[in-house]
């Protein structure tokens, strides 16, 4: 059953303004938007329209109390006829269950994916073709009711926006450098750091600008009871190679469970290589980094696909990780995943999504 999506089509294209060598993450959309309300109990006026500003009160609840969720996957080129969307029905589960924790009310599958059909069939002129590049997919809730008091809404906006974004690599992997936080944590148990929601990023902000200002690139988050166990960096899971065997820290229920994180795990158990899912403290890591076993580190999360780390610094000590390269099996899932994403190989996961233009 397709579902009915009424389209309005912009009268003003920008694609001639767009400048497809020179791409920043976030500031350019599209020409169309997905947008849909929720009022008396149902989701109902599923629209496409063009990009552009929308009026709000300032009562509106979200401000006040942060009730939204969100998305951000991609969607890649394979040849002109054709687009990949990457594991959209893992990022739909997950917007789902981020709703559940927000008391938002849930969405379906069916009129998630006839949506981003829609949009990139409307906007697929705006797909970069190079290697590297994608159509960044944002889609959005938040709670709009014109109402100040501390509950539950009982309206809602959904919108997906697109935004075409440049190769995160185009000068070479650039390892990142990590830092704890000696004073503040990202999420607790019981927390909604499990749920991709806004308030969770706006309190990361300031131990973020702490780690810059000592020369940091990201914040290594460990947990909250005991700050001791690793639990993931600003918008990446985290990985580590000790001693031949892949140790990835296990989601705690205050961690975001990452899709890249899922296919780094899902990849490694396929290539049949040593693989531990498991709790991991900071104290481990910079033993097995001045040991020598610890041999690499790498983020995962949608934007950089995988991120080498160069340097971990905790209290008084930092380690160094590598040789300022990206190491050999950061790079196995950094081709295995992109190869998949560009239709360049096999998707024997059925990982990605097929649009036909
Ligand atoms: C806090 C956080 N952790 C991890 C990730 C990585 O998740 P994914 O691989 O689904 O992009 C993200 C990015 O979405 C994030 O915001």
């Amino acid at each position: 059953m397709s579902v009915h999506i009424t389209v309005e089509k912009t009268q003003a294209s920008r694609i001639e303004q767009l400048d497809k060598n020179r791409l920043d993450f976030g500031r350019t959309f599209t020409d169309h938007m997905f947008q849909m309300h929720y009022a008396d109990g149902a989701w109902q006026q599923a629209k496409i329209l063009p990009f552009g500003p929308i009026q709000i009160t300032p009562a509106l609840n979200v401000l006040h109390y942060g009730q939204a969720v969100f998305e951000g996957m991609k969607a890649f080129y394979v040849d002109d006829k054709t687009i990949n969307i990457f594991r959209p029905e893992a990022h739909h589960a997950r917007f789902n269950r981020s709703c559940r924790r927000m008391c938002i009310p849930e969405t379906s599958y069916e009129l998630f994916i006839e949506a981003l059909e829609h949009l990139l069939h409307i906007d697929a002129a705006w797909m970069p073709e190079k290697k590297g590049t994608a159509l960044y997919l944002r889609p959005f809730i938040f709670a709009n009711e014109d109402y100040l008091a501390a509950r539950v809404s009982s309206t809602y906006a959904y919108y997906i926006i697109m935004s075409p974004v440049g190769a995160y690599y185009a000068e070479g992997f650039n390892p990142v450098s990590l830092t704890t936080s000696p004073e503040f944590v990202r999420a607790v148990p019981g927390g909604t750091g499990e749920a991709k929601t806004a308030g969770n990023y706006a309190a990361s902000f300031l131990p973020a600008q702490q780690a810059h200002a000592k020369g940091y690139t990201q914040v290594l988050w460990l947990d909250a009871r005991e700050h001791s166990y690793i639990e993931e960096v600003g918008t990446m899971n985290i990985h580590f190679v000790i001693d031949g065997t892949l140790i990835t820290p296990s989601l705690s229920g205050s961690v975001l469970s990452g899709i890249t994180r899922d296919s780094v795990l899902k990849l490694a158990e396929h290539w049949g290589l040593d693989v531990q899912e498991r709790r991991i403290t900071i104290g481990e890591i910079m033993e097995a980094a001045q040991s020598g076993l610890l041999t690499e580190a790498f983020g995962s999360g949608t934007a950089a696909v995988i991120s080498p780390v160069g340097t971990i610094a905790h209290e008084h000590e930092e380690v160094k990780i590598g040789n300022g390269e990206i190491g050999p099996l950061a790079k196995r899932f950094f081709d295995a995943i992109t190869g998949i994403q560009y239709g360049e190989l096999e998707d024997s996961f059925g990982w990605t999504h097929t649009v036909h233009l």
